[in-house]
């Protein structure tokens, strides 16, 4: 079967310079959570991830009053019982089920993968004279683009003498086979944003491309900072140390 490549998208967070866009990084969180945690855990975020620096923009009230939304499980008290909690900023996102066997039974035995570190997990390279390029470029859409390809591919006819094997559906992106057990998520209007952004699946899918790379990166705007400043640091440092050493082992007049 065809196995099609991910359109490459321009991701605000791509390239040396890049940087998240905060409300896309908003907009794809209330895609997750109205539409994917149903099924996918994010059990790597804490609530308190959302704040501050490297966060999503949101303040210490805002992110208490999302933990308290949250029922945790904790626990074991001191009569050695677990029991029910509202979440706390410290507290991780709650997956929505208990185990993966559990996962599995529900939906039609594949469990649906947890997507803290999706976007780091998936995507190809883009192949072996590109990744000396990649390295320095910062090169990690792949990610990304996988998700959107992925979400947005639904609803294609498979070709001709594929047999769609029952309980899945179709998809030329997926990577692991022509089919996979999630049916297609997201729909027109699903979601209601407040900015204006249109509701299309496109949108959403990149929007929650971009929160999920977040998830799994929340520190890449600073790690690329921090290594341009680097990067500049060496240059000027290399010049010195040139001209130290061209007066060292200069010869005497
Ligand atoms: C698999 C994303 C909503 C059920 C996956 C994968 C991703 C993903 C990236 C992994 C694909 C791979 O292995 O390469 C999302 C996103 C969603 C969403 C971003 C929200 C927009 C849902 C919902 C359900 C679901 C609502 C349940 C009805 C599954 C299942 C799999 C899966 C069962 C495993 C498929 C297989 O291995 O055959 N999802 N998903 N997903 N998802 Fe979702």
């Amino acid at each position: 079967f065809p196995l099609k490549k991910p359109e490459l998208l321009n991701w605000s967070f791509a390239g040396i310079f890049g940087r998240y866009d905060l409300p896309q990084l908003q907009r794809g969180f209330q895609v997750y959570r109205e539409v994917c945690a149903s099924c996918h855990g994010l059990e790597y975020v804490a609530f308190r991830n959302f704040q501050g620096h490297g966060g999503l923009g949101y303040s210490e009230a805002e992110v208490k009053a999302l933990a308290a939304e949250y029922q945790i499980t904790a626990g074991p008290n001191d009569e050695g019982d677990m029991f029910e909690r509202p979440g706390i900023p410290a507290d991780r996102f709650p997956s929505p089920f208990p185990n993966v066997q559990a996962a599995a039974a529900a939906n039609g035995g594949a469990a649906p993968p947890d997507l803290s570190l999706m976007a780091k997990a998936r995507g190809a390279s883009r192949g072996p004279v590109w990744t000396v390029l990649d390295f320095f470029t910062q090169y990690q859409e792949a990610g990304p683009d996988y998700i959107h390809a992925l979400l947005t591919g639904y609803g294609e006819e498979p070709p001709h003498g594929l047999e769609v094997a029952e309980g899945t559906y179709y998809n030329p992106y997926f990577l692991a086979g022509a089919s996979l057990a999630m049916p297609p998520p997201l729909s027109d209007g699903i979601v209601t944003y407040s900015d204006g952004s249109p509701e299309t699946i496109d949108q959403y899918s990149r929007d929650v491309s971009a929160f999920l790379m977040w998830a799994a990166e929340p520190h890449l705007v600073e790690r690329k900072r921090l290594g341009f400043q680097v990067g500049i640091f060496l240059i000027v440092f290399a010049g010195l140390m040139y001209l130290t050493k061209k007066r060292v082992w200069a010869r005497e007049a």
